[in-house]
């Protein structure tokens, strides 16, 4: 007969349950288990953390030390205390560790002379020392810096698609160029803001997410009143797909090179009506004189740049010197750029350099070769090269990006399929301008039909 109140019983009915718990309600589990053991291990052992992780300060002080081995006459060892300037390491302070959802928070008074660029450096012992994924900066004020500890990858599991805002919840001012497109791995959303940081590089190896981000930003921009414009130099197999909502899509090299002079026309317009208000770009307007924001999405950039011919070599260059005025003056005129390629870089061609300069926003998916993630994220941080570096195929969507505050994060778009996009597009095909909306809108006028302006015939 099993005695079932045995002692062993009820260890092993305890481990169960610990073991159930954690499997089925890993969010609680963390909370009330393994969070509190964590924060008292954390603030405990900071003090040896800091000093191995260099970031701990000489500081001399006044102490009162004992100073032994004065042998008196009789033989007997006298100790004697003074007050001697000695040093001693100092440690940064410690805030409460605060639980979030996949880890922790905390913020840490600076030593003098400390930035917190010094705290970024070290993320990776810190990760070390504290036994966990993973250790980023998230916020800084003067004189502190506050750092997350991830201790679980949460881009690991397919994030849920976007559901795509109905078309009676119509769409917040707030949110206009700013699509939630994924979420970052501090757990925060992953909201591409295209009005603080205008133009965005979007690169990566094949089947590495590119296009998928693409289905993101069309999900999330379509309920808005932008115009979306599609090159897809893939003979249209990627974009055409989304026609209905874009309001103009380029899919052979001389329609990109017809496009791109419209938008230049657009831009031109768009200038003088500025120029003829008083301001410094359409931003600046009210609401009601606002020209539509326009949202140029390239899939491929590499084929906008191939050349089989002299000829060819003309219209490259052409297209290259059009990319770069719209990298250069669109953010004040309404005309965003969203560049996709497996490789941006100089092999490409003249310009893509300076054209790479101009873009702030970068996204690099996994890449094949080092000299990519160096081209899209060379000049942000050696750290992200890394962490881009490590991006494993199983995961795809994930990638390291640049957020609104200016650092590197790692993130990963939340699965949006074609058909998904392709509903989306159909669901608010009505959202999309003409062309001659987008180009008229804020001049005060009409224009005549695309067709027939001249400037715009090319
Ligand atoms: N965020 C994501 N979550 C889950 N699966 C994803 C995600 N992003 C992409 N995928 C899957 O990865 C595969 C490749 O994605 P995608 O087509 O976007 O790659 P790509 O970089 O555009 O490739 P190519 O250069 O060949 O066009 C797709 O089957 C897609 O379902
Ligand atoms: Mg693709």
């Amino acid at each position: 007969m099993i005695d079932l109140g045995h002692p062993l019983f009820k260890v092993l009915a305890a481990l169960l349950v610990l073991i159930a718990w954690r499997r089925w309600a890993p969010l609680s589990y963390w909370y009330a288990l393994v969070f509190p053991r964590k924060a008292v291990w954390l603030r405990w052992s900071w003090r040896h953390v800091a000093s191995g992780c260099g970031l701990t300060k000489k500081r001399y002080r006044w102490w009162f030390t004992t100073v032994p081995g004065l042998v008196a006459s009789t033989g007997v060892v006298q100790v004697k205390r003074r007050f001697q300037r000695v040093a001693v390491d100092t440690k940064p302070w410690m805030g409460l560790p605060r639980p979030v959802r996949h880890g922790f928070r905390i913020t840490f008074h600076l030593l003098d002379g400390q930035v917190p660029d010094d705290y970024a450096k070290v993320c990776e012992r810190l990760a070390h020392a504290w036994r966990i994924e993973a250790v980023r900066v998230v916020g800084s004020r003067p004189g502190r810096v506050t750092l997350q500890g991830i201790t679980r990858d949460p881009l690991s599991h397919v994030a849920p698609a976007m559901a795509p805002a109905e078309p009676r919840d119509g769409w917040r001012a707030e949110d206009l160029l700013r699509p939630v497109v994924g979420v970052l791995e501090t757990g925060a959303a992953w909201r591409m803001d295209l009005r603080l940081i205008p133009h965005w590089m979007n690169a990566g190896a094949t089947q590495s997410g590119k296009s998928n981000l693409i289905n993101a930003l069309i999900v999330g921009l379509a309920p808005q009143p932008v115009a979306l414009v599609g090159f897809d130099l893939k003979g249209g197999v990627e974009l055409s797909a989304y026609a209905p909502r874009l309001t103009a899509l380029a899919t052979t090299r001389t329609e990109c090179l017809d496009l791109l002079s419209d938008l230049i026309a657009v831009m031109g317009a768009r200038m003088l009506a500025c120029r003829h208000s008083g301001v410094r770009d359409i931003w600046q307007l009210s609401d009601a004189a606002r020209p539509i924001p326009v949202v140029v999405l390239v899939d491929e950039l590499a084929e906008l740049y191939l050349t089989a011919d002299k000829a060819e070599k003309d219209q490259v260059t052409r297209t290259a010197t059009a990319l770069l005025r719209i990298a250069q003056l669109g953010r004040a005129f309404g005309i965003h750029l969203v560049l996709s390629g497996q490789r941006i870089g100089s092999d490409l061609g003249p310009g893509v350099t300076t054209l790479r300069a101009q873009i702030g926003g970068r996204v690099c998916h996994r890449v094949n070769d080092p000299e990519t993630a160096v081209m899209t994220l060379g000049d942000l941080d050696p750290d992200a090269l890394v962490a881009a570096r490590s991006i494993a195929p199983e995961l795809p969507g994930v990638a390291v990006i640049t957020g609104s505050d200016g650092r590197w994060y790692r993130a990963r778009s939340g699965y949006v399929s074609t058909t998904a996009a392709e509903h989306a597009a159909g669901t608010y095909a009505a959202m999309a301008p003409s062309w001659n909306q987008v180009a008229a809108s804020g001049l005060g006028h009409e224009l005549p039909p695309r067709d027939d302006t001249p400037e715009l015939a090319a």
